[in-house]
């Protein structure tokens, strides 16, 4: 069975509540909810974390290799533009992951259009809402042959 990490950074927790024009209506346990639904139609498994912490992230990142997760599917917020840590992490795990914003981070303030983990990522979803994060479940599992 495919194991599938959803990760969650800082600020997601507010999703429904948070700059709804930007982010939409979707609290994260709508999506994490199907995203389940979805990966146990598919015959794989989603384990979610969302935290506002980037060691708590971290460290998540390093379990997820001795936990057998096959991807990550992980939306790191803030982070994404800061974080050497974190890319760091997913760098020395060598479990694929995939980048995924809610907002088309493009279109938005400068600050937003550099990420830390793009480059070392197996592919990177913008700017679709909240459907990136299903659009991003496909993926990996296609890729994983499920
Ligand atoms: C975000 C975009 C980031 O710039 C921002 O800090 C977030 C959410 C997105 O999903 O669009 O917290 O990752």
């Amino acid at each position: 069975m495919a194991r599938i990490l959803v990760l969650n950074g800082p600020n997601l927790n507010l999703l429904g509540t948070r700059e709804p024009a930007v982010y939409g209506s979707d609290t994260l346990a709508d999506i994490v909810g199907r995203l389940e639904r979805l990966a146990t139609a598919r015959g794989a498994a989603v384990a979610a974390l969302q935290s506002n912490a980037e060691h708590e992230l971290v460290a998540a990142v390093q379990a997820s290799k001795s936990t057998g997760t096959d991807a990550i599917i992980l939306n790191a917020g803030a982070f994404t533009h800061t974080s050497i840590a974190l890319r760091d992490a997913l760098a020395g795990i060598g479990v694929p992951f995939y980048e995924v914003h809610i907002s088309n981070v493009y279109a938005r303030e400068s600050f937003r259009h550099h990420s830390y983990l793009s480059a070392i990522a197996a592919g990177v979803i913008v700017g679709f809402g909240a459907i990136g994060y299903e659009l991003a479940l496909d993926a990996a599992l296609r890729k994983l042959g499920r």
